[in-house]
Order: C-alpha cells, then structure tokens, then sequence
C-alpha cells in the first residue's frame, strides 16, 4: 500500500489538463456492448481499478474484448457483442473488487440468463447493501439470494417479468439493474426515482436503439422484442475526477487552470452549482456532445468563498463529490451544512463519520449529523498523518486538503486513488501541486 505525501502549496496551480474517461459511463459501455449485437468500439475508456473488475468479469462471461493502451489511461476498446442471450456461464465467482456498479448493474443482466452465476467482491464491497437490487429483482421473478443482504449474490435461471417499481433511494445503481433485467423480461417495466439519479443508463441504452421513455421522475420499457445495436462512443472526462483539480484550484491564491473535455451531464453537475453558490470562478466552454453526452471544457480560478447549505435534488446530482466540497467549505467564510445526503453513509465507506474522522485529524472542525454534517470554516488545516480507509474519493480529497495545510500531510494507502483516477498525482504534479508517492 502506497502514501502519498503532500507539501504545503507555496505557488499557484496552473495549466490545461484532461481527466480519465467517466466511471459510470465506462462501466456501462463494456456491460451494454457485451449484450449487444455486434462490434462496438469505445474510445477513452477509462482503464480504473472499478472498471476493469467489469472488463474481466464480461471476459469471464464470454465475450471477447480487444484493448488497445492509446494513452496510459485511455483505452480503446473493441466489444464483440453476444447479443442479450450469448453470453456463457462463468467457470468460478465472478469478482467485482470494489465496485458497486459493476455489482449491481450486472446482476440486473445475470438475472435473465439461463445459467446460475455467483457475484461476489472485496471485503469493502461485501460490507455495501445489496437488497436493494435483491429486493425489486426477485419481484419479477428472479431468483437471487444474498448473504443476509450483502455479496456474494447467487443468481439462479429465472423467467422475469416486467415490474413497476418505485425506487426507495435515488438510486442510478438500482434504476439501472432493474432497467437491464427488463430488457430480459415479459412485458413492460416503469421505474419511478424520487430525485434526478444519473441518467447515463437511459441515454446508452436509447443511443443503442433500446425505445425507452424516460421523464424526470420516471422511466419506461414498453414491451415488445428487445435488441441492442452496437455502441460506437468516446466516453468524456469523469467529472467526479476533474472535481479535484477544480477545487484545489479554487482554493490555492493565483490559480487559474483548465479542464478539457469533461462530461457535464446535468445530472451530475451538482458540484458545479455547489461551487457557484459558493462565489467561486468555475466556468462551463465549448459545450458539445459525445455519444449522447453533453461535454465541455471547465476552467476554475482562485476566488475567496463563502459558506453555503445544501440540500434536495442537487444532493443526488453531486453524490459523489462530497469529500471534496468538504475540503471546499472547509475553506469558505461561514458555517456550510449538508443535509439529505444519508445515502452517503453506505459508499466506498461511510463518507460522513469517516470524512469527518479524518478531517478532525487536520484541525478542520465539523459536527456529523444522521444525513450530513456541518463545516465552519475558513480554517487552514495542519499538518499530519491521516487514511483514504481505502476510499479513493476520500484519499483525493485529503491530498486536496493537504496543499491548503501549515505542514506536510501524509495520506496512508493512497494507491485506491486508481480505483477512479489513475494518474491523480501526475495530473496534479502537471498543474504545479506539491505531492508526490513516497518512494
Ligand atoms: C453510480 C451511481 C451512484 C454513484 C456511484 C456510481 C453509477 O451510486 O455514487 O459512484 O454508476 O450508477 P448509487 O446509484 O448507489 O447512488
């Protein structure tokens, strides 16, 4: 296990860089090609500790998958799609390592084939709720058992029919692993979500041909022979990853820097507007689209920033960056509070008490609550020593953290960064930031 040690940042960040293709959509373009018919073609894939657990678990499934190492972290993949019924029963448990979404997406697909299968993960993943998927599966007739709601699932032969189900936490995870049984099933399926869960899966399967209708609150398959075409898509920026660079950017004096080419799906601009209501200088240019994606360049420049509340729809549409806005508010002139956001307690780790355990351990003040937690800031964190507890999202954030710091920050079992963003740290060495491996 790698640390990473982080200076105090004596000068500004600056220049352009790219971030690693999307997670989410990476992981969705090699599970919807697999099931496709015929050969599909993904450029900018991003090669991420997460996504290549879904890469070898669709090898394993039978289905051949050609890469082509471009650039270290993007790869061009050729899928050879075996249509949804192709695929060949596994030889041994299929191992998902830390993702959730390759998890609960592909058992959503192994739920309507004709062989039994086993899924199953790391230590992390075995601690994450998996009901939620057993649950609104087995209502269409699968047959799916779990370790008392937990991984490994055991998934059986079943014959699925459509469902209409309302989901109990907007959860895009969830939607997505109902939605992909559906295409298995008899009849029609409706999903309804109580916020804006990401939307990646509606736009992939539309884009390949699959008649889905979908509102804000709700999504349809209407019945009928399913089929998808192939996918031919660059997979933009992860902007969950260029959150990173955007803040630190935001916080450390005479910063300006750029992002290029990074996936603004309104359903996960949620930082965006967090940071906006905050006073900070983030722009949105050239807007344009890539496979069904809206994408464009972000640039951010230092800016002072003042303390905000959030709470609601943009909680869902921001999931994911909540230990870095953390670090954000942590900066902010006034008290900043997240509510609504108890969905946090059950990711990579629990990214409220650990977030806030580890965030103590620099002298940032903030009080947990049951769906949040509160910030007063500005508070220059010290030096120290802290964990990512293996999370990737919370290592980045603590190294993010650590340039703002009066000392040197040492952040333990750093290398889970790659679940996400491999090349984090060469990517913020390009911009100038003081953190480096220890060798
Ligand atoms: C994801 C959905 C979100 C998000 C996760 C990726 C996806 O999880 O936090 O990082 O790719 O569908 P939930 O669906 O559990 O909210």
């Amino acid at each position: 296990m790698a640390d990473l040690l982080v200076s105090p940042q004596q000068t500004p960040l600056r220049g352009t860089i790219r971030v690693p293709g999307d997670k989410s959509i990476s992981h969705r373009a090699v599970l919807f090609s697999a099931i496709a018919e015929g050969q599909s073609r993904v450029e900018g894939w991003l090669p991420a500790g997460d996504t290549l657990a879904t890469l070898e678990v669709m090898r394993a499934l039978g289905v051949p998958i050609t890469v082509s190492e471009d650039e270290p972290n993007a790869w061009s993949l050729t899928v050879e799609g075996q249509g949804l019924c192709g695929l060949q029963p596994p030889a041994a448990p299929l191992d998902c390592r830390n993702a959730g979404t390759c998890i609960r997406l592909l058992a959503g697909i192994l739920a309507g084939q004709p062989f039994p299968s086993v899924l199953d993960g790391s230590e992390q993943l075995r601690r994450r709720p998996m009901r939620r998927i057993v649950t609104p599966l087995q209502a269409m007739g699968a047959v799916i058992e779990s370790e008392d709601g937990h991984a490994p699932l055991t998934i059986n032969p079943a014959s699925l029919s459509g469902i209409r189900y309302r989901l109990p936490v907007a959860s895009a995870q969830v939607k997505s692993a109902v939605l992909l049984a559906a295409l298995y099933a008899r009849g029609a399926t409706r999903v309804r979500q109580p916020g804006p869960a990401r939307d990646h899966t509606e736009r992939m399967l539309t884009a390949m041909g699959v008649p889905l209708r979908a509102g804000r609150h709700w999504v349809r398959l209407p019945s009928g022979k399913r089929r998808l075409r192939p996918l031919q898509m660059v997979v933009p920026g992860d902007i969950s990853s260029a959150a990173f660079p955007l803040v630190a950017a935001t916080l450390l004096p005479g910063s300006a820097i750029r992002v290029e080419g990074v996936g603004v799906n309104p359903t996960r601009t949620g930082i965006l507007e967090l940071l906006a209501n905050m006073g900070a200088s983030v722009s949105v240019e050239a807007e344009r689209e890539s496979g069904g994606e809206p994408v464009a360049d972000l640039t951010a420049r230092f800016d002072e920033l003042h303390a905000t509340s959030v709470s609601g729809d943009v909680v869902v549409r921001a999931i994911d960056e909540f230990p870095i806005w953390a670090v954000a508010a942590s900066q902010a002139a006034g008290a900043s509070t997240l509510r609504d956001a108890v969905e946090l307690r059950v990711k990579e780790v629990d990214r409220i008490g650990v977030l806030a355990g580890e965030l103590r351990l620099l002298g940032i003040p903030i009080a947990e609550t049951a769906d949040g937690f509160t910030i007063h800031g500005p508070v220059r964190p010290r030096g120290g020593t802290v964990s990512s507890h293996g999370d990737h999202r919370l290592g980045m954030a603590l190294a993010v953290a650590g340039l703002m710091a009066t000392g040197p920050v040492r952040v333990l079992d750093a290398d889970c960064v790659s679940d996400s963003f491999p090349g984090f740290v060469e990517t913020m060495q390009a911009l100038g930031a003081s953190m480096s491996w220890e060798i």
